[in-house]
């Protein structure tokens, strides 16, 4: 199987998983990138077994649309059942990094809203030490220079990713070279720093399983 079949597979499988537990009141959260749009492509054939989906970002709410599921504000919605999303790196204690696609600040947020995240990915996202994909930092525009000045003080090497813009209307520094051997401290001490919004650690809020999909099937981890 190549990359994409290995992601199709593992977003069929979370689908799987959910189906059952699902009733007309369920509303999901829905992450983004290439293995939750799969996600929601498959979920798009079911529409009649959930009520419908609170969405990480606008790319994946227009999605969801275009499919006719219906997509709720947060704040209307309360608690969600599942929460399903990809991730850029996994470790073996679930905790994560995300922010590839620059939705991490929303990512968060639905998650923490969500009593269970399920985490879908193909198997060259599991890694020892998170780290070797650089860290995304939302950051508040006018602190771009003051906040990379405080992250090269820690040891990292932040980058400006020229030309995006957040959801929130806000940049995005890259921390590379920049090994995370205690997850959840380093995700605490970078969303200290005055101008930060989020970083894309997931580790005080890790996943709740992990679906990986291998040549061999979608090997499941709590
Ligand atoms: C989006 O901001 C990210 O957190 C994605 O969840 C992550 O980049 C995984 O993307 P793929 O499913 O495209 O690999």
């Amino acid at each position: 199987m190549n990359q994409d079949q290995l992601k199709a597979s593992v977003a069929q499988a979370a689908l799987q998983h959910i189906l059952p537990q699902l009733n007309s009141d369920t509303i999901l959260g829905i992450g983004t990138g290439s293995t939750a749009n799969f996600f929601i492509d498959f979920l798009a054939e079911h529409k009649g077994a959930f009520d419908g989906c609170v969405a990480s970002s606008e790319a994946s709410a227009e999605r969801l649309r275009a499919h006719g599921i219906p997509v709720y504000d947060l704040n209307e919605s309360g608690t969600l059942e599942f929460y399903i999303d990809g991730a850029d790196e996994s470790n073996e204690r679930l905790e994560l990094i995300k922010g590839g696609g620059a939705a991490l600040t929303r990512e968060k947020i639905v998650a923490a809203a969500s009593k269970t995240f399920i985490c879908i990915a193909d198997e060259s996202k599991l890694v020892n030490v998170l780290g070797e994909f650089p860290l995304p930092i939302e950051v508040i525009p006018m602190a771009r220079s003051y906040v990379a000045r405080e992250l090269v003080a820690m040891g990292a090497d932040p980058v400006y990713r020229e030309g995006v813009v957040t959801d929130n209307g806000n940049i995005i520094l890259d921390l590379y070279n920049f090994q995370i051997a205690t997850p959840r401290a380093i995700e605490t001490a970078i969303n200290q720093i005055v101008g930060v919004v989020t970083n894309g650690l997931f580790a005080n809020r890790p996943a709740d399983i992990l679906m990986l999909a291998t040549q061999d099937g979608v090997v499941t981890k709590t």
